[in-house]
């Protein structure tokens, strides 16, 4: 769908997921993440950047795996994770939106939930990239988790705990030669209503990630 039908739809509070090819799974069970690979940490900073041009090759579970446990998973005993948060709140949810469904990323068990049979991609942004490339992500932050930090600073604080998340996605695409980029330019409420949120979570950022383009 073009950037500009999405507009519209969006002006109008119609910008809606398509229905899915296949069955969505109720839950998928990651395979483990391999902690040991990667490419240099200073090799994949130098090959960091941001790309709009996906092919539509899906991204292979182990990959997924790896990916989603680079952004946020649990790196150590305790619960604790890849990514920084305030007062160890853990408040963002990452959200994966596949061909088959929309699922929450549950980094305890390392598997994701089904939230939504629907494939809602092209609603997670107004660039037309995002409908056809296999994964966007979504950061939403549960503001219910976030009682110790003051009122006022509770978007601010969430907002760069999901900025640390999508560094990660930028670092392990980079390692992985993987294409993506963060996207704040995204309706919100469209998102929302699509995820099922309520009225404690905070939709703050998207993010594509795929195979480049050749
Ligand atoms: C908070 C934030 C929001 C952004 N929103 C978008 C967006 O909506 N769409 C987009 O294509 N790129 C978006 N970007 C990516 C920037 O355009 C990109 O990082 C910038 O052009 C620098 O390019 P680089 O990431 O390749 O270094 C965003 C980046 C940040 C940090």
């Amino acid at each position: 769908m073009s950037t500009l039908t999405k507009l519209a739809l969006g002006a109008m509070g119609q910008l809606r997921p398509r229905p899915t090819k296949g069955d969505a799974r109720k839950s998928i069970k990651l395979p483990a993440p391999d902690k040991t690979g990667g490419v240099p940490l200073m090799y994949a900073l130098a090959k960091r950047r941001s790309s709009r041009e996906f092919a539509r090759k899906p991204l292979p579970l182990p990959v997924l795996s790896n990916l989603l446990w680079a952004a946020f998973g649990v790196n150590r005993r305790g619960g604790g994770r890849t990514a920084p948060s305030a007062l160890d709140a853990q408040e963002i949810d990452v959200y994966v939106a596949l061909p088959d469904g929309a699922y929450c990323y549950d980094a305890k068990t390392h598997a994701l939930r089904l939230v939504a049979a629907s494939d809602l991609r092209r609603v997670t942004g107004y660039q037309d990239f995002v409908d056809d490339a296999p994964l966007d992500l979504v950061y939403v932050a549960d503001h219910a988790r976030m009682r110790m930090v003051p009122v006022g600073q509770r978007e601010s604080y969430a907002s760069a705990a999901a900025g640390a998340i999508a560094q990660n996605v930028y670092l392990y695409s980079a390692s992985a030669g993987l294409a993506t980029v963060i996207r704040a330019w995204i309706d919100r409420s469209a998102i929302a209503d699509a995820l099922g949120l309520d009225h404690d979570q905070q939709v703050l950022l998207s993010q594509t990630v795929g195979y480049p383009k050749t």
